[in-house]
């Protein structure tokens, strides 16, 4: 079992992008580590590490297994398949609260950080600053990535054969003359941790989504970001592949974050399809009329 356990990101400004997280998405700063600023979305490990940097963009993706020997099948994989690894120090296991850890990138550069035996605070419960039910996560892990790549077939290649990822399904869209194909991958039972757009970019990260246990909350955030006029990127709309019922807001440092709720989980009989439609309702953009 594998699972999205914390991203990195970097911005500009750490603090617009700080009270963004805390004030409209709903996380919880739990402290401040060496100018690392470590957010929650559930009483467990960090999900987010907020860096000051110039990117505004991703910057390391924390992938958790469950034990040493879980590692070491990854770690083997990894090796099998003739790809680099680089090991953590003591400090920078330290700086992520990991037991043990090691580092590879995907073929468009992304770090990913494969790890096990996070640090928890036990007892902790989690106490976001607005009035939520929580977010979806355990062994679904923090929520999901949609990442703009160079090579989607090759990228998704790389997540299976070297990380152990499955397809879900594809949703086959026209992108000018062409017919674009994203791959959606799972490595537990959320629908999907990864998405993969291949289209020129400058930056990896198109949103980070997070999964709200309630539907009630989904909307409440959309008035929250309404009320401090944060650009809402897309309507509400329900997903032809995972089913989420979500919205887009933009964050501060230009990514997006997709706030849904109500996403099918993938069980033992899941079947891959490829998908007409990106949405079965709404989405419209701004000023979009539905059709
Ligand atoms: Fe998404």
């Amino acid at each position: 079992m594998m699972m999205l356990g914390y991203i990195g990101i970097a911005v500009e400004d750490v603090a617009e992008t700080g009270k963004f997280l805390q004030e409209i998405i709903g996380l919880e700063l739990g402290g401040e580590c060496g100018g690392v600023q470590a957010f929650h979305n559930d009483a467990g490990a960090p999900c987010v590490y907020l860096h000051e940097g110039p990117e505004n963009d991703l910057t390391y993706m924390g992938w958790q297994v469950d034990s040493a020997e879980s590692l070491e099948a990854v770690r083997d994989r990894v090796g099998a398949n003739g790809i680099e690894i680089a090991p953590a120090s003591e400090t920078e296991r330290a700086q992520r609260g990991v037991h043990e850890m090691f580092r590879l990138s995907d073929p468009d550069g992304l770090v990913n950080e494969i790890y096990y035996g996070p640090q928890v605070q036990s007892g902790r419960t989690f106490r976001s600053p607005r009035d939520i039910d929580g977010f979806v996560t355990g062994d679904k892990g923090l929520g999901h990535l949609a990442l703009a790549v160079g090579n989607a077939e090759a990228t998704s290649k790389f997540y299976r054969d070297v990380l152990g990822f499955d397809i879900s399904d594809y949703i086959n869209v026209p992108m000018g003359a062409e017919q674009l194909s994203i791959p959606f991958l799972h490595c537990n039972s959320r629908h999907h941790s990864l998405a993969l757009v291949a289209m020129p970019h400058e930056k990896n990260l198109l949103h980070v989504m997070m999964e709200m246990r309630s539907m009630a909350d989904v909307g409440k955030t959309l008035d929250i970001a309404r009320r401090n006029a944060v650009p809402v990127s897309a309507e509400l709309g329900c997903h032809s592949n995972d089913r989420v019922v979500s919205f887009y807001l933009d964050s501060p440092a230009g990514f997006e974050f997709e706030i849904g709720h109500g996403g099918v989980s993938i069980g033992p009989d899941w079947v891959v399809r490829q998908h007409d439609r990106i949405y079965i309702w709404g989405g419209q953009k701004p000023g979009e009329v539905a059709s």
